[in-house]
């Protein structure tokens, strides 16, 4: 792995490390000996990360306790930031809901949309402007292995993703030339906190065998910083995404994942369905 303090700077922001792969994205970077700018809403959690990773690793940890979905959020993480050597932004803070959309809240859908499509949006422009003035940086955007095509029963959540796909892509190539690294995690199901609270689907019931662990989906994200645009970590993950994008129509591959999905609803989401 590269040394990331000595190509970036002396500072990462992890957007949602307050569990999952936000959480791990801080342990791992920590181990590298990068310092660390943790975010999420629960201040508990994050303190307490914090302190965990300053006595393992000698790391110097800030707190920000925000939610993003608030008005001004990514400003005031910006400005409460802008005296620190910060040269890495992993955005791993996100939510999904599963299940027949019309069901769901249109404000719960629209915090999904917000948080994954224009919180991510005004994280990259803002801190992509930084590191391209400065010459260096790294922006980390998580989309998802489901990005590919349209996903019933998930389709607010698969769409956005499609959008983080996209804006990270043609960010990779838009700010190379400016010494910023851009690279999309797109991971398929991880065992994660997340994960567990997604009410609609039974992912036990789920194709593509074990779920992977954090550890794995993080560590092939910092291996391939620098030399690739996008990752998708685990061989199944690949397969599935190969299908969808190459051997099916968009149409088809839109079936394949609503009867998929369809099979592993929870009941509560079958009897709305
Ligand atoms: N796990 C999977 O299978 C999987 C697969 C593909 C993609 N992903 C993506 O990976 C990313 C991380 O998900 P995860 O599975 O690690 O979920 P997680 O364990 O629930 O972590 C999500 C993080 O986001 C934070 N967060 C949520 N809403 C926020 C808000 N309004 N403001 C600030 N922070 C907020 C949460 O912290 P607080 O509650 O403390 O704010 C938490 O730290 C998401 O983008 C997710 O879509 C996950």
């Amino acid at each position: 792995m590269k040394d990331f303090r000595q190509e970036y700077g002396q500072y990462a922001i992890v957007t949602g490390a307050s569990s999952g792969l936000g959480e791990e994205f801080a342990r791992q970077l920590a181990a590298a000996g990068v310092n660390l700018i943790l975010v999420a809403r629960r201040a508990a959690r994050l303190e307490r990360l914090s302190a965990e990773l300053t006595r393992s690793h000698g790391t110097l940890n800030e707190v920000v306790a925000l939610d993003l979905l608030e008005p001004g959020a990514v400003d005031e993480l910006m400005r409460r930031t802008a005296h620190l050597d910060v040269g890495m932004l992993i955005a791993s803070a996100g939510v999904a809901l599963a299940g027949p959309l019309v069901e769901h809240a249109v404000d719960d859908e629209l915090d999904v949309f917000t948080l994954h499509g224009a919180v991510t949006l005004r994280l990259a422009h803002g801190f992509g402007q930084a590191f391209a003035a400065r010459g260096r940086g790294a922006l980390v955007l998580i989309s998802s292995s489901i990005a590919a095509g349209a996903v019933p029963f998930q389709a607010n959540y698969a769409a956005v993703k499609a959008y983080v796909l996209s804006l990270g892509q043609a960010l990779h190539y838009e700010l190379k030339s400016t010494g910023v690294d851009v690279l999309v995690l797109a991971p398929g199901q991880t065992e994660t906190e997340g994960l567990g609270k997604i009410r609609g689907i039974d992912f036990d019931k789920m194709p593509g065998g074990a779920k992977m662990s954090p550890a794995k989906a993080v560590s092939a994200a910092l291996h391939a910083l620098g030399r690739r645009a996008v990752v998708i970590p685990g061989a199944m993950n690949k397969v599935a995404d190969a299908l969808s994008k190459h051997l099916m129509t968009r149409g088809a591959a839109a079936r394949m994942y609503g009867s998929i999905i369809g099979r592993a609803l929870t009941d509560e989401a079958r009897s709305e369905a």
